[in-house]
């Protein structure tokens, strides 16, 4: 007997930005994405520049018919994508939106229902409009709240009845760390405060909760979650003070989940202010609208992190960095590999809210080699792959065993598409191989590698066959 729930939601997830290229067909406008050519850590450019990966991406806008046809050949039950905001509202700040980029999420959204596969949709996924950033600085302006407001009254009225399952920001938690990439704030980080920083969060909150009682307005039955990044953080040895600094370090992650599923505020956040000698702007009914609180918590999970009081060596990682943990090996991009850290992460999260949780994110990045097997197929032999995912699979099922309700499990970059933060096609996390290199060199084809049919059997088998 599966360990798994009987509708249990497995699947992948991509988000547009990464994916979709066709940066400026259709009404289109610039998203920030289109002046970060090399990551977070990168320089950005005027304009849009053919160095940037992202331009063209893996052309899903173009091809998404095939590639959602190979996805459902998986038995996919979800797929997870996000709108590119820019798309619907070219530069953000507009009243009405764009017929054709509403038309493609339609087209898209059909085809995911043609397969019986349930979109699961980001609203927000690291693409502001380029315009709302630049004229705007993002979300420190509250001005965007009513921008992002128009956005999603637009969307959930226009597909109420194809999409069930939102998500309002991507890793809302990260616009502490990667103020442009996450929250569209053209300033650069160095400028900012910590206070600068969780009032544009507060704005983002805001708008979320906004989200939540809109979405349930138009469609009750719609179920919305928040997206966060889960990091368990780790004392580096048992010296209380290296506890208390990750109890310090795991407020500034909590906050974001405390605040989406209780409603308010938890009384920590006043001294992680008070010792920067600011506090938060609200406006009058911002509290009312914070009561608005999610149906489900969903997050990407990759890796665990160490907190040392003393200052000790960072890791490489995500968006968030941490201090390395002896125990753990890492990938080739130095994220540390930890599948019981989400075991861990699971429980206590179920621990702390009693919410059911969505894994939306999750697996290896690596390079692949293209190989031609034995019949003359082209193919990448992914065997480091599909034992990451395997490990973290037997966690998963071990947490439900626990007791943990949770509702799906989506791998990240189920076809591969360029890296969020480093901006490479080299970083492949996919069931499906596409033919593309960071040269621009390639034919866009896509092949099957062997944890194409792995991935299968696991859904086949509802989690039981690994
Ligand atoms: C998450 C993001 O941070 O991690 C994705 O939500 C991203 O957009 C994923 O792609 C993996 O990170 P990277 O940098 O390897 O693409």
């Amino acid at each position: 007997m599966s360990k798994f729930p009987k509708d249990f939601l497995w699947g992948g997830a991509v988000a547009a930005n990464q994916c979709e290229g066709a940066y400026n067909e259709d009404g289109k406008g610039l998203s920030i994405q289109d002046i970060i050519p090399h990551g977070i850590k990168g320089p950005i450019s005027e304009e849009p520049t053919s160095d940037n990966m992202k331009l063209v991406g893996i052309d899903f806008y173009h091809r998404y018919k095939e590639d959602i046809k190979l996805l459902a050949g998986m038995g996919f039950k979800v797929f997870r994508t996000s709108i590119a905001w820019s798309r619907i509202f070219p530069k953000g700040d507009e009243k009405e939106p764009n017929e054709k980029g509403l038309q493609f999420y339609d087209d898209l959204f059909d085809e995911c229902r043609k397969y019986g596969m349930e979109p699961l949709v980001t609203i927000s996924h690291y693409e502001t409009p380029l315009h709302l950033a630049k004229e705007y600085d993002g979300w420190r302006s509250r001005k965007l709240i009513g921008f992002y407001e128009n956005y999603v009254r637009t969307i959930f009225t226009r597909y109420k009845d194809k999409v069930k399952y939102w998500l309002t920001f991507n890793e809302i938690n990260s616009v502490l760390h990667a103020p442009l990439m996450s929250g569209g704030i053209y300033t650069p980080k160095e400028e900012l405060t910590i206070n600068d920083l969780l009032q544009a969060a507060h704005h983002e909150l805001v708008a979320s909760a906004l989200a939540t009682k809109i979405g349930h307005e138009i469609n009750p039955e719609f179920k919305i979650g928040c997206m966060v990044i889960a990091m368990p953080i780790y004392p580096l040895t048992p010296n209380p003070d290296d506890v208390i600094k990750m109890m310090e370090s795991d407020h500034e992650n909590l906050l974001f989940t405390d605040v989406h599923v209780r409603g308010k505020y938890p009384n920590y956040v006043k001294r992680i202010l008070s010792k920067m000698g600011g506090e938060i702007k609200m406006e009058p009914g911002d509290e009312e609208i914070l009561k608005n609180t999610v149906d489900f918590i969903s997050f990407s999970y990759y890796m665990s992190i160490c907190e040392s009081a003393k200052p000790a060596a960072k890791g490489e990682g995500n968006l968030l960095g941490g201090v390395a943990n002896p125990h753990l090996e890492s990938s080739d991009w130095g994220w540390q590999i930890d599948p019981k850290g989400l075991r861990y992460v699971l429980n206590t999260m179920y621990d702390r809210y009693q919410k059911p949780l969505f894994i939306v994110e999750n697996g290896l990045g690596a390079v692949d080699q293209l190989i031609t097997d034995e019949n003359g197929n082209k193919t990448v032999d992914d065997t480091y792959r599909i034992n990451y995912l395997k490990k973290h699979i037997e966690q998963i099922a071990e947490a439900i065993e626990d007791g943990v309700e949770l509702m799906g499990y989506t791998t990240w970059g189920c076809i591969d598409l360029v890296s969020a933060s480093t901006a490479e096609l080299k970083k492949r996390y996919g069931f499906i191989y596409v033919d593309r290199n960071d040269d621009g060199s390639g034919s866009l084809e896509r092949y099957k590698k062997k944890s194409y049919d792995w991935y299968k059997k696991v859904i086949e088998s509802n989690g039981e066959d690994l």
